[in-house]
C-alpha cells in the first residue's frame, strides 16, 4: 500500500511588502533582488504566530476532503519558527482545529521540514500507524529575520500550508521514492546562533542580535545548488525516469538561480518547474506545500503525474522525492 496526498491548502497574511520597501531604507534596488533572487514580493503576519499561518490551510485542506478534524488521527508541523519552544506546535494546532482524536509532533529540518516530514508521514500511514495524516508546513520567518540586513531582509515570507496523507486507493500512485540527507558539516553556515542550550538567551545575545538567522549566502548557495540537482537526478536514475517522464519539479523556493540550475540538471524545461518564489519569497516549510496547492488549484497537476519534489536547508538537510499523484475521488 502506498501513502498519497489526498488534499491540500495554503493561507498566506494579507500584508505584502515588496522590493520598493526595501530600497526605502537599505542599500539596494529592485533590480538586484530580482535578478540575484527572483523575488518581487513578499508576504508579512503583522500579528500572530505560526500556528495562526497554519490554522487557515489546515481548516481548509480538511473541508475540502469532506471530513471533520476529529476523523485526523496524527499531526506534524514542520516548522523552524515554532510558537514556543514547547510546547509543540503541532499541540496548539491540534487544540485550534479542534482535533480530538490525534496525536503529533514537530519535525525541525529547516527548509527541507516538509520534504522530511511528507516521508515520515507516509512511512506512518504505509505502516497503518496513522490512517489520516494532517502534516502541516509553516513558518513566520519575519519573527526571525534581520531587517537591518540587506543580505537576508528580502530574502523571506511567511505562509503556512497542510496536506493530508491517506493511504492511495491507486497502488501505483502515491510516494514511490525518496533520497534524505543531513549533513551537520554545514550547521555553522545557516543558523541561529543563540536561544538553544548552547547559547543561552541574554541580555548580549539580544544586543549581538543572535536571535536572527546568520547565513553565509553564497557557501549555503554552492552547496543547495549541489544536493538538489543531484539528489534530483538521482532519484530519475534509479526509478528509470527521463527528462520527458518527469510532468513536474517542485523545488523549495530560495532563489531562483538554484531552481533553475536543479530543472536544467535534470533538463527539464522551465513550464514544467512550478515556481512562485516571485510572490513569496523562502517560507522555508512552507514553499513545496504552497506550490503544489496553487498548481492543483489550477488543475495544472493530473493523475499520475510524475512529480519531484526537492529541497535544501539548514542543518544541512536535502533530499528529493518521487511523488505519483494521485488525490484520490
Ligand atoms: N542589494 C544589493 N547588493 C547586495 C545585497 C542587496 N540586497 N546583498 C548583498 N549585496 C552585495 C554584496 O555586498 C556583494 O557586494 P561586493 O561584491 O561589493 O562584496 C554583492 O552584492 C554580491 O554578494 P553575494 O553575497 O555574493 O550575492 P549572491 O549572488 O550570493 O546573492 C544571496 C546573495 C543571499 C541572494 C544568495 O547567496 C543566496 O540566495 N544564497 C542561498 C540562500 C539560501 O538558499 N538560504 C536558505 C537555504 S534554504
Amino acid at each position: 500500500m502506498r501513502a498519497t496526498i489526498t488534499s491540500v491548502a495554503h493561507y498566506v497574511p494579507p500584508t505584502v511588502l515588496d522590493n520598493a520597501y526595501f530600497a526605502k531604507y537599505l542599500d539596494t534596488t529592485d533590480e538586484w533582488i530580482l535578478t540575484r533572487t527572483g523575488i518581487s514580493e513578499r508576504r508579512i503576519a503583522k500579528e500572530g504566530a505560526t500556528s495562526d499561518l497554519i490554522v487557515p490551510a489546515a481548516k481548509e485542506c480538511i473541508e475540502k476532503r469532506g471530513i471533520t478534524a476529529n476523523d485526523i488521527d496524527c499531526i506534524i508541523v514542520a516548522t523552524v519558527t515554532p510558537d514556543h519552544s514547547f510546547p509543540a506546535t503541532a499541540a496548539l494546532v491540534q487544540h485550534k482545529i479542534g482535533a480530538n482524536n490525534a496525536w503529533g509532533f514537530d519535525l525541525s529540518a529547516a527548509c527541507s521540514g516538509f520534504l522530511f516530514s511528507f516521508i515520515t508521514a507516509c512511512k506512518l500511514v504505509e505502516s497503518g500507524a496513522a490512517k489520516r495524516l494532517l502534516l502541516c508546513g509553516g513558518d513566520k520567518m519575519s519573527s526571525i529575520t534581520d531587517y537591518e540586513d540587506r543580505s537576508q531582509a528580502m530574502l523571506f515570507g511567511d505562509a503556512g500550508a497542510a496536506v493530508l496523507i491517506e493511504p492511495s486507493d491507486d497502488p501505483d500512485c502515491g510516494l514511490i521514492d525518496y533520497i534524505a540527507k543531513i549533513d551537520g558539516s554545514g550547521a555553522p553556515y545557516l543558523k541561529m546562533i543563540a536561544g538553544g542550550s548552547a547559547k543561552p538567551s541574554s541580555l548580549e545575545t539580544v544586543q549581538n542580535k543572535e536571535h536572527y538567522l546568520k547565513q553565509d549566502g553564497q557557501t549555503v548557495f554552492k552547496a543547495a545548488v549541489k544536493a538538489m540537482a543531484d539528489c534530483s537526478v538521482d532519484i530519475m536514475k534509479r526509478n528509470n525516469l527521463e527528462n520527458k517522464d518527469v510532468a513536474w519539479l517542485v523545488p523549495h523556493q530560495a532563489n531562483m538561480r538554484i531552481i533553475v540550475a536543479t530543472a536544467e540538471r535534470m533538463q527539464l524545461p522551465k513550464e514544467q518547474v512550478m515556481i512562485n518564489i516571485n510572490k513569496y519569497g523562502n517560507t522555508t516549510a512552507a514553499t513545496i506545500p504552497m506550490c503544489l496547492s496553487e498548481w492543483n488549484a489550477a488543475g495544472k497537476i493530473k493523475k499520475a503525474d510524475n512529480v519531484i519534489m526537492s529541497s535544501f536547508g539548514a542543518g544541512y538537510t536535502y533530499g528529493s522525492v518521487l511523488l505519483r499523484w494521485n488525490a484520490n475521488k
